[in-house]
């Protein structure tokens, strides 16, 4: 048994943030924003409201209708998340009580962008080892609290969001294919330090470590080779003809990394949807946000060939292959 997605959901804050509202605060302009990164707005939470557990339980209340089915059905809820609201509960058990998913299995994983696939593989493992059939699986970030507003070379790419998968175990889907690598050579490229340091506080610059840091055009280098390298990783582990995949369903982080990443692997970019225009870079929520706005678009559709592939801090990285 594998499982197969059966219902899709997510959730972006009411609040919207243009390129024009950043340039009141940094020095920046919406041309160049949306000439390097493709973006015009984000979605910012209201921090009071929208914390990470309420958007990852709404996702996921999104998902289950989506699938028809009953939160007291789930027996496994996978959330990743770098950016909790609560350490103790998890992010999944949070979501647990917004289901009402009472007893079953719950636990957070974190694995920066691609952390989505990662639980979403975790999933696939409990269902494939006969150890759970029904599962949600969510992504949720709320990255707003970990930039620094006063850096212009990082506040202008995040928002925040959440998305949702419900898998169900199903003798017809096909095995679960991926692949996912991790280095620390380039690690200090991009970080954000805990905050719950004992005398950390204490010294100078501290608090500003804790929000994201980032060498931009290390960033970029590293997803634009390492993404094409993993993707025909990929192809050649599971044999299978890049041509004949449908959509490449990529972490949205910058438009240009994503046109890139479609040339190097000589591919057309109507093949590449992005919601990167209008969400910002939301981190682990990206891919299943955008695999629900392709399914409520009429998109994503039952038989597609689709490749997933998402990089971040880490750095990590990560490709999966699914027949939809
Ligand atoms: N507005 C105006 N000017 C800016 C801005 C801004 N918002 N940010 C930087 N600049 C300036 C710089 O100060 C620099 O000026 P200088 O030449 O006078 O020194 C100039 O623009 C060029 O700066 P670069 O950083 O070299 O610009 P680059 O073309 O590399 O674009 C960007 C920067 C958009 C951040 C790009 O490097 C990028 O997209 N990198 C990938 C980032 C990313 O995707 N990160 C997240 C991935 S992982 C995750 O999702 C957590």
């Amino acid at each position: 048994m594998t499982g197969r997605i059966a219902g899709l959901g997510s959730y972006l804050p009411k609040r919207i943030v243009t390129n024009d509202d950043l340039a009141a605060i940094v020095e920046t302009s919406d041309e160049w924003i949306q000439e390097r990164t493709g973006i015009a707005q984000r979605h910012i939470s209201d921090p009071l409201v929208e914390k990470p557990s309420y958007m990852a339980g709404i996702a996921a209340q999104r998902a289950l209708e989506d699938a028809g089915i009953d939160g007291s059905e789930i027996d496994l809820i996978v959330v990743s998340c770098t950016t909790p609201d609560k350490v103790i509960p998890t992010m999944a058990c949070c979501v647990q009580e917004a289901v009402g998913a009472d007893g079953c299995g719950c636990f957070d994983i974190n694995s920066a962008c691609p952390g989505w696939l990662a639980a979403y593989n975790t999933a696939q493992s409990f269902i494939e080892s006969g150890n759970c059939s029904k599962a949600l699986v969510v992504g949720v970030e709320c990255l707003s609290n970990f930039v620094d507003w006063e850096d212009r070379g990082t506040c202008i790419l995040f928002g925040d969001g959440a998305g949702a998968a419900v898998l169900v175990a199903d003798e017809s889907a096909s095995k679960n294919r991926f692949i996912m690598h991790a280095t620390y050579n380039k690690a200090e490229c991009l970080t954000a330090e805990a905050r719950m340091q004992p005398k950390r506080w204490e010294e100078e610059g501290f608090l500003k470590s804790t929000m994201f840091q980032m060498n931009g055009r290390d960033v970029f280098r590293f997803a634009v080779t390492e993404v094409p390298k993993i993707i025909t990783e990929l192809s050649e582990k599971y044999s299978f003809d890049l041509n004949d995949i449908d959509l490449f369903i990529l972490h949205q982080a910058n438009a240009r990394i994503i046109e890139t990443i479609a040339k190097r692997l000589g591919q057309d970019i109507s093949k590449f949807p992005m919601t990167v225009y209008d969400t910002g870079n939301t981190s682990t929520a990206s891919i299943p946000s955008l695999m629900d706005r392709l399914k409520k678009e009429g998109k994503l559709v039952k038989g597609q060939k689709i490749v997933l592939s998402s990089f971040g801090g880490g750095l990590t990285w990560a490709a999966n292959y699914i027949e939809y």
